[in-house]
């Protein structure tokens, strides 16, 4: 594993880059983490007060110093909304793995982002970071993202049974989870 950081991506849609203290302002008042819908497939949640927020992007960009930490701000390369995030949530240095998450905005949800932000993650920790793997899981109740997975080219592993409690049902569901390696680039 090759400790590189947050490093500005782009695919053809997207720039994946560093969050920066000048965004705040624009992620919260346009729901970034503020975003219930979003929020309800997550295990956090948004934020209410805007300094709630400040504070936990301040606290990422220092981290940004760290070479093993991961998280970029998803940005769409035409009119440079500000769509989504994704980071690596989980790093296992000695296994060289990692475990992705990541969320896009409800208002830009079924438009192709978070599999293309994702298949671009992917590249750069599999054969920039030199990553053996990368691994990624979500709850039954969250179908939507197992698809990203698969169109990201992640094959499923397995499930752990009744991992993840739907808030919204108050159902027990699978939590699910897929990996790619190097050589299935
Ligand atoms: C999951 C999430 C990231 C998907 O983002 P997105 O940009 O809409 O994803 P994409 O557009 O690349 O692909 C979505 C796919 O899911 C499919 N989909 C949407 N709702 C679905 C559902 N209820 N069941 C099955 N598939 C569904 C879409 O049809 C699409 O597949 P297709 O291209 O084959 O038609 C987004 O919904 C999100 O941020 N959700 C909340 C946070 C979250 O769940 N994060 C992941 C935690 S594991």
């Amino acid at each position: 594993m090759i400790d590189l950081g947050t490093k500005t991506l782009e695919t053809e849609r997207l720039i994946l880059r560093r969050f920066e203290s000048d965004d705040i302002e624009e992620l919260f008042y346009n729901g970034y983490i503020t975003d219930e819908v979003m929020a309800e497939n997550l295990s956090w949640s948004p934020c209410k007060t805007i300094d709630e927020q400040a504070k936990i992007i301040n606290s990422w960009i220092e981290q940004y110093e760290k070479k093993d930490f991961y998280k970029w701000l998803i940005e769409t390369k035409d009119t440079h909304e500000l769509i989504g995030g994704i980071d690596v949530c989980n790093l296992y240095k000695r296994k060289n793995y990692g475990e992705i998450g990541y969320c896009i905005w409800s208002k830009y949800w079924n438009k192709g982002y978070a599999t293309e932000a994702i298949r671009r993650v992917i590249e750069y920790l599999l054969i920039d970071c030199d990553f053996h793997l990368v691994e990624a899981h979500h709850a039954g109740y969250n179908p939507a993202s197992g698809r990203v997975m698969e169109k990201a080219g992640m094959k499923k592993d397995g499930e752990l049974r009744e991992r993840r409690l739907d808030k919204k049902t108050g159902v027990y569901t699978p939590q699910i989870y897929y990996s790619i390696l190097k050589n299935e680039l």
